[in-house]
């Protein structure tokens, strides 16, 4: 409302304004309020349809146009097709356990896309709303893309390309870049809802020791928990949580706690996180004045105002136990907030929240307006107080519900999937789309939540899980076990061998982690992020990803086929990992097999990797290893540090080659950082006709070392 009241009263000079920037041309026709934006040759980006806005009430809806062949991609881990063109997706933060590929909105809202063209070029645009908004990418009118919320302001970004690398990039720079995780986050974790006691604890982490499966992190649901109440602990059950995070800290793991955000109702029962927080005025209210109470997990219970910055400083200084117990991290789930016994699955839109923070003007708002910034804020608190706490560690928080930006506060999940082939499909698109709309830190439960993998299913979800970012197995109560021992020797061994190739690729995957943090580039990518044409490429990628630019993994698109099926590859000379074999074509067939995941290199990639550790708690013992792949732009990167500080020294080297007459020379740059590294000598490997391994001393200044053959 108010543009179209400005526009009334400022008298029109000019039928059309605008302006330039260094890379864009912008225009406006002041009697229509259509915008278009062009790049400095004056080709179209994005222009608005007819009516570019409308109102109905409070409501106001947008029309951009859709050209014929743009592809739209983003919006967080929706469901439905991986390209949005022709669906249409609501914002609203849900509790959707038990959601399938039509269920839509699920757990986040984040209202950002990117399009590109049919002749190249992207752009993308971010909606900063958070009131319930809706976009329609050409469903109800295949030529226009429609963008309306509930309210609030009509304040969005066109976020220029011209390559989906470039929006990513820049939308990082505007809304936050996923910090650099612990390194111990990026190892194997074990979740199951529940362990029920501080003994099954000790028998999932001897257990995993026994068999041999590398593993860094044990999660505890809400069971440790007394009567489901956040922040405390079953003391018949986990009588002792700092020794137990001791004993099995000894073997290498960490362990992370749930703390969800609901606070039982529990007046005068001398629970402490009630007390406090009614005390410092800290829970939300009905418009009424009365304190909202709800049923969760602890049955009536009280919601934190996660909007007034001294509600989440309390909220944050109730880790100071865990965190001097040794707990790792922490996660936060049910943020929707998830309410129990409502059609609506959450709090009513009239309670109040009271925003008070430095970065926001004073007022109240409605749970309206604040519902789908709620998780993220949540996840904010904690991520704060910790920070608070243990002022150089990496916070680690894992977050359900969440906002555009989340990403700077915690990782997430996908929520409660199911154990279907269709969920294993789902699940790597909804990573590929979290990593393109900011979250580079996601998973998804390992073999499914609910309703119990086949052991097939299950050891290749544990095959293409250990490709992924946060690599966590989890499942629901009354569900079959779902350890990677459960179904038998025989797929303990495949599911215990990707396991392991995640910890000896452990170099690369950090080097990954770090430059992701620097540049907002996802760690699991869509093909087409380092290489474009791949988005036209003429194979089925729905379960094709890479995992930085040199690793191409390409899971069957019907995972549960045992047909062939072609696998497309960027170039001609791509390497098969598994053999090191240079391939001649762009395409090769594939042969399902279970023990088998198809991964590929990038013909100039050097990929580091170690010795195989059980954790990385763990020191490798032997040399680096870097396996070079002869081929144009050929370079790898080190990187190390102590995998938990914020402020520390690390070590940054850059590995370049060059072919010779003779054979290869291997370039090291200058190492940057003094961060004193675990390795003595390293082993390289140049892959090619025939494979060739010799051992050289560590490199910690700039050479160049010849080798021939
Ligand atoms: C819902 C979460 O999505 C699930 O992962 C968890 O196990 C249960 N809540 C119990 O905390």
């Amino acid at each position: 409302v108010p543009a179209v009241v400005r526009h009334q009263r400022v008298p029109v000079q000019q039928a059309v304004g605008g302006f330039w920037t260094r890379a864009l041309g912008v225009r406006i026709d002041r009697a229509t309020l259509q915008l278009s934006v062009t790049d400095l040759q004056g080709r179209t980006i994005l222009a608005d349809g007819p009516h570019p806005v409308a109102f109905d009430g409070s409501r106001f809806t947008l029309t951009k146009a859709l050209p014929l062949g743009e592809r739209i991609y983003g919006l967080g881990d929706k469901t439905g097709n991986f390209d949005r063109r022709e669906q249409s997706f609501v914002d609203w933060n849900t509790d959707a356990y038990g959601f399938n590929r039509a269920t839509d909105p699920i757990y986040k809202s984040i209202p950002f896309y990117i399009a590109t063209g049919a002749e190249g070029g992207a752009y993308g645009l971010f909606l900063d709303n958070s009131w319930r908004s809706w976009f329609d990418f050409g469903h109800r009118d295949p030529s226009a893309i429609e963008i309306g919320a509930d309210g609030g302001p009509i304040d969005y970004y066109i976020v220029a390309g011209p390559s989906v690398r470039d929006v990513v990039r820049r939308y990082a720079d505007l809304t936050g870049k996923a910090p650099l995780p612990p390194l111990w986050a990026l190892g194997f974790q074990q979740s199951r809802y529940s362990y029920m006691s501080a003994d099954e604890v000790r028998s999932i982490a001897a257990r995993l020791r026994k068999e041999r499966v590398p593993a860094d992190v044990i999660w505890l649901d809400i069971d440790y928990q007394d009567r489901n109440r956040p922040f405390t602990t079953n003391d018949k059950t986990f009588p002792d949580l700092k020794k137990l995070a001791a004993d099995v800290g000894e073997q290498g793991f960490r362990l992370v706690a749930i703390t969800d955000l609901h606070v039982a109702y529990a007046p005068n029962q001398g629970y402490a996180p009630f007390d406090s927080g009614a005390a410092g005025e800290h829970f939300v209210k009905n418009a009424d004045g009365s304190l909202y109470v709800a049923p969760v997990w602890p049955g009536p219970s009280v919601f934190p105002d996660f909007t007034r910055a001294a509600t989440r400083a309390w909220w944050g200084s109730l880790y100071k136990d865990f965190a001097a117990d040794g707990i790792a991290g922490f996660w936060n789930d049910m943020n929707e907030p998830a309410i129990f016994e409502t059609p609506t699955k959450t709090m009513p839109p009239t309670v109040r929240h009271r925003i008070d923070s430095d970065d926001f003007a004073r007022r109240t708002a409605t749970h309206a307006e604040i519902h789908n910034i709620y998780g993220m804020e949540n996840s904010r608190a904690t991520h704060d107080g910790l920070l608070k706490l243990r002022p150089n560690l990496r916070p680690f928080v894992m977050t359900r519900a969440s906002y555009a930006g989340g990403q700077r506060y915690a990782v997430t999940w996908t929520g409660d999937n199911s154990s279907t082939w269709d969920h294993l499909k789902l699940a790597v698109q909804q990573m590929l789309s979290l990593g393109l709309s900011g979250f580079s830190w996601s998973g998804a439960d390992i073999p499914g939540f609910t309703g119990g993998a086949s052991p097939e299913l299950a050891t290749r979800w544990y095959e293409i899980g250990a490709f992924t970012p946060v690599f966590r197995a989890h499942s629901a109560k009354d569900t079959p076990r779902a350890e990677p021992w459960a179904d038998g020797a025989k797929h303990l061994a495949i599911r215990r061998r990707f396991i392991e190739e995640r910890y000896r690729l452990m170099p690369y995957l950090y080097a990954v982690a770090e430059q992701s943090a620097r540049t907002g580039d996802p760690v699991m990518r869509p093909t087409f992020y380092d290489y474009p044409a791949m988005e036209k490429a003429p194979c089925d990628q729905s379960m094709a990803f890479t995992l930085g630019a040199d690793l191409l993994i390409a899971a069957s698109p019907k995972p549960e086929s045992p047909y062939p099926y072609d696998v497309c590859l960027p170039d001609e000379g791509w390497y098969d990992y598994w053999s090191g074999a240079r391939l001649s074509g762009e395409k090769v067939s594939e042969m399902p097999r279970l023990d088998r995941l198809p991964v590929f290199v990038r013909p100039g990639a050097i990929i580091p990797s170690q010795p195989l550790v059980q954790s990385t708690a763990e020191t490798p013992n032997g040399p680096l290893r870097l396996d070079v792949y002869p081929g144009d732009d050929c370079r790898g990167e080190i990187y190390l540090d102590d995998g938990v500080s914020i402020q520390g020294s690390s070590l940054r080297q850059s590995v370049t080659c060059t072919a010779t007459a003779k054979g290869l020379s291997l370039h090291f740059g200058q190492r940057v950082g003094s961060y004193a590294p675990w390795w003595k000598s390293i082993s390289v490997t140049v892959h090619g006709a025939r494979a060739l391994t010799m051992t050289i001393p560590d490199q910690p200044n700039a050479a160049t070392v010849e080798i021939s053959g």
